[in-house]
């Protein structure tokens, strides 16, 4: 049976993944912070689950709990990190943006850091993260989301680089959703909302071919393709 970890399994977009591994076999551990809501899943496939409930701004935790996770399913494959955080801040309220680099960056830094030298160690495994198209340009709205999700996939492109030296088999991959359905999905004129069931699915084939980025849903990709080449003195007055 192969083993994974979703971090931030708790809701939205780990739920769903978490949800379809199990239905393709996987064992899981699940993480989140309200420990009701992992219960929850775990309930539903008491066998296939393990649940840990931690914060990932807790470094020290995150890396005991990860320990931990790992021993009791007997090893690891597959971590997703789906955790992650952000806000609108119109009047740069600093704890909002603090809150969000300390969960986007500090905590997401400290579980790939430990699943690269794990799969490096190991020499095979696929690590995924949920990023975001967000990440491609600032945001007004809410600069620190979009600041951390830039920080998020160059982190990944650089610990890509470092899997083709290693010439084993461990993958990067790196989800950048446009908007799905969830807590997460907040302000003004969103469009093109999908449902988590579509993207997650089409996630899971993401991972099944070990892409190295995938934009969620795909008519997202048109978006990024646009987004990364308007000039600034337009994309300034958005
Ligand atoms: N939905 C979208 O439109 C969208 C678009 C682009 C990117 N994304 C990204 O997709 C990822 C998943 O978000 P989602 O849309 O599925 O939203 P969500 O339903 O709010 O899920 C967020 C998950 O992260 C966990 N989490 C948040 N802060 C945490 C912390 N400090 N410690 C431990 N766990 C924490 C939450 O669990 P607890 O609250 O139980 O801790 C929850 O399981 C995020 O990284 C988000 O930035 C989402």
């Amino acid at each position: 049976m192969r083993k994974a970890i979703i971090v931030g399994a708790s809701s939205g977009i780990g739920k769903g993944l978490a949800l379809l591994l199990a239905e393709n076999g996987y064992q899981i551990g699940i993480t989140g912070r309200r420990a009701e809501l992992l219960q929850e899943l775990k309930n539903r496939t008491p066998d296939q689950f393990l649940t840990k409930t931690f914060d990932i701004t807790d470094g020290e935790t995150t890396v005991v709990m990860l320990e931990e996770l790992v021993a009791e399913l007997g090893g690891l494959d597959l971590l997703i990190i789906s955790a992650g955080t952000g806000d609108i801040n119109h009047h740069l309220d600093f704890g909002v943006e603090k809150n969000t680099i300390d969960t986007n960056v500090l905590g997401f830094t400290r579980i790939a850091d430990w699943a690269f030298n794990y799969f490096e160690k190991q020499r095979n495994g696929h690590l995924v993260a949920i990023s975001s198209i967000g990440g491609l340009r600032g945001s007004g709205q809410a600069p620190a989301y979009n600041a951390s999700k830039a920080f998020q996939i160059n982190y990944l492109e650089g610990l890509r680089q470092k899997t083709h030296r290693l010439k084993a088999p461990v993958f990067i991959t790196d989800i950048r959703p446009g908007l799905i359905d969830t807590e997460m999905a907040k302000g003004e004129g969103l469009f093109w909302v999908m449902p988590v069931e579509k993207a997650v699915k089409q996630i899971y084939r993401a991972i099944i071919r070990k892409k190295k980025i995938m934009y969620v849903t795909r008519r997202w990709k048109i978006i990024a393709f646009i987004l990364k080449r308007l000039p600034v003195i337009i994309y300034d007055r958005m």
